[in-house]
């Protein structure tokens, strides 16, 4: 990638790992955490796009607690569970090469930044748990345009806030959906495919694929 000026991150499941809550109850919640994490994750996903197509929207946070409200029922997990799992949500653990990535990146004359459907106070309590408060310039939500993505007007707000072309933008993301939905608007789009999945069949195709994030310096 040349000319690249933004460097934008998702952060649900990219740079941070939206399973480590669940994970963290496993001794509680059983050899079944695994599927419920990602039955929770799915849920609060297909809420966001079933509330942006009816225009409804809630926010990311209202979002989480309903989906995991009927995860825990599906699950049969005990409703003691609840207040345990949203705090640990609001805490989620990085990936392991995640800090150590952003730290070299912040050297370097890049502007870094997230993109995310969480809300501003639930972004910044999560990079201020993990210490990565003071890495990025911005930390953009889409509360500041009341639609999920990949609406296009999501990808928008950093184009419009730095003032750059799309294709000067490394956006990455681990959500194959994301990848698509800013590929579609016009980045550079980065899929950071940690588990050897298979991409979607939605019109697009990554520009990069990486493993990890620690592979992202060998590409800009
Ligand atoms: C986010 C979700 C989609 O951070 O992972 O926007």
């Amino acid at each position: 990638m040349k000319n690249i000026k933004a460097i934008i991150f998702d952060a649900y499941g990219t740079l941070f790992d939206v399973n480590s809550a669940a994970e963290k109850c496993k001794d509680k919640i059983g050899d079944k955490w695994e599927g419920f994490a990602n039955y929770w994750r799915t849920t609060q996903l297909e809420y966001t796009w079933l509330r942006s197509l009816m225009k409804r929207h809630k926010d990311f946070w209202q979002v989480t607690e309903d989906s995991l409200d009927k995860s825990m029922k599906v699950y049969k997990i005990d409703s003691s569970m609840r207040n345990e799992l949203l705090d640990l949500y609001k805490i989620l653990s990085p990936f392991k090469e995640v800090p150590e990535v952003l730290k070299s990146l912040n050297e370097k004359d890049f502007k870094l930044a997230i993109l995310s459907n969480g809300t501003p106070s639930l972004l910044n309590e999560l990079v201020k748990s993990n210490n990565l408060d003071n890495i990025f310039d911005d930390i953009f939500s889409i509360e500041e345009v009341g639609v999920y993505k990949p609406d296009s007007k999501v990808y928008d707000i950093p184009i419009k806030k730095y003032q750059i072309q799309k294709s000067e933008v490394a956006f990455l993301s681990a959500n194959t959906w994301d990848v698509s939905g800013a590929g579609n608007y016009g980045y550079n789009s980065v899929w950071v495919n940690r588990n050897n999945n298979i991409f979607d069949n939605l019109d697009f195709l990554p520009k990069h694929e990486i493993q990890n994030l620690s592979k992202l310096l060998d590409k800009i």
